[in-house]
């Protein structure tokens, strides 16, 4: 069969091309509960603008049906190894020639027991012997039970498949479809959509530590009341994602948000500047880039009070005296690491006007090599922003773009500028 092109190659604007255009995956499924979960999946890859093939094995075919999922591909689904639709009859060569990845979600026990021999009675374990090991990569999603996962069979039969160049992804954990609480469900579809995107991103800060802050700070008042502002954290998410599919491993101190954590990012949450500057400081000397994308409170109540402020009865409001919060920014920017150009710092700036000139005199002032503005209106709580970069060479554009791709652009350049001027990082050349 002949690769069909999603008609879903760009986003709903049409602009942005979307996360897996123009990729061709083989979504194989073995026999285990989590076929359902399979159906989502393969409409989430379908979204992201992937075409996509499905095998199923005889197993997979007792918890779902083969309609549903041509349905969902808009593809004949493949079962079997003598299926004469193929001229040559010869399906495995066929489908894993033509594949970007093969992906086996759900992969069951015993279907992976099955892939470590080398056993080949069935078309996806064929297929996936038969692939050319180097030009057509292999991720599988486990599922199963709790006690069959936590088995050594099945931990061994792990280690082994990652040795036979297979991808593993990880497995959720909770409440089980048997009744039990634990390890061994499923990744949901989104969670594995999130890990093939990443997997196809180009590894341009491979080995790189990236620590990101991002939202909000709170600062308290009394117990029940604070001082915040309007940051949702999007931009530093994207970001800590972005640095992930590029094969960092990325630290997110995050503020007070309700922002999902991106794949196989750590995150610390802290509420007030101070302890933002701990979580930094504690993590800055090991990283080798630190981007500062949150929106610290620049005041904090200078003495917070133990129990909740009253109103008193006469009508005055009550006197607060605040105290300058430390520059999580600059204290990093001046330590050893940066300045010895070990750590690449990235300041933001949320402006409101003369952007380019208000971006350069910060990048000055806070002493970083690269200094991101934008316009505060036109990115608190929104998904789309537009950026300008700043540094000693002047400045680049990247135009209104989803949060995301801006992220990646802007990997792209941090990862340019270190791999370009190593002693970039050693500060802000004037
Ligand atoms: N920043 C920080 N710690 C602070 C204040 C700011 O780390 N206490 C960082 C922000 O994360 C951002 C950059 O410094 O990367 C600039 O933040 P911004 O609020 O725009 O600048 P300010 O220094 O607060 O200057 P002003 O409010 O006067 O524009």
């Amino acid at each position: 069969m002949t690769n069909q092109v999603n008609p879903l190659g760009s986003g709903p604007d049409g602009g942005e091309a979307l996360d897996l255009a123009g990729k061709h995956i083989v979504l194989g499924l073995s026999g285990g509960i989590a076929c359902y979960k399979a159906a989502e999946l393969c409409r989430a890859l379908i979204k992201a603008g992937a075409t996509v093939q499905v095998v199923m094995t005889e197993a997979a075919e007792q918890f779902i049906t083969a309609v549903t999922l041509q349905a969902l591909s808009g593809r004949p689904v493949y079962t079997s190894q003598w299926d004469s639709r193929e001229d040559n009859n010869m399906a495995h060569i066929n489908l894993s020639r033509e594949s970007d990845a093969i992906l086996v979600a759900p992969m069951s026990a015993d279907f992976m027991a099955k892939l470590l021999h080398g056993r080949a009675d069935d078309l996806l374990s064929l297929m996936c012997l038969a692939r050319p090991i180097d030009k057509v990569p292999l991720l599988v999603a486990p599922a199963m039970n709790r006690e069959m996962y936590a088995h050594p069979a099945t931990q061994r039969n792990f280690v082994q498949l990652d040795a036979d160049g297979a991808t593993v992804l990880g497995v959720g954990s909770g409440f089980q479809a048997c009744g039990e609480t634990g390890d061994g469900r499923m990744l949901e579809p989104e969670q594995i959509l999130e890990d093939l995107v990443a997997f196809f991103a180009p590894k341009v800060l491979a080995g790189q530590r990236v620590l990101v802050t991002a939202g909000p700070t709170y600062e308290a008042i009394d117990p029940v009341r604070g001082i915040t502002n309007l940051s949702s954290g999007k931009m530093g998410f994207a970001i800590a994602r972005a640095a992930r599919e590029a094969g960092a491993e990325v630290t997110l101190v995050a503020g007070p948000v309700t922002q999902p954590t991106p794949r196989g990012v750590s995150r610390i949450d802290v509420r007030s500047a101070q302890q933002m500057l701990e979580a930094v400081s504690a993590r800055a000397q090991a990283a080798s880039v630190f981007v500062a994308t949150a929106a610290v409170a620049d005041w904090r109540p200078a003495a917070p009070s133990a129990q909740k402020i009253k109103k008193d009865g006469s009508g005055q409001a009550p006197q607060l005296a605040f105290t300058e919060n430390p520059d999580i920014l600059a204290t990093v920017a001046q330590s050893a690491a940066a300045q010895a150009g070990r750590l690449f710092c990235v300041g933001f700036a949320a402006e409101s006007q003369d952007l380019a000139e208000n971006a350069e005199a910060k990048r000055l002032r806070k002493k970083v090599p690269l200094l991101v503005g934008n316009i505060g209106p036109d990115t608190f709580g929104q998904d789309h922003n537009a950026l300008l970069l700043v540094d000693a060479q002047g400045s680049t554009a990247l135009p209104r773009a989803s949060k995301l791709s801006l992220a990646r652009q802007l990997v792209r350049e941090i990862a340019a500028r270190m791999a370009a001027a190593p002693s970039q990082a050693k500060a802000a050349a004037p």
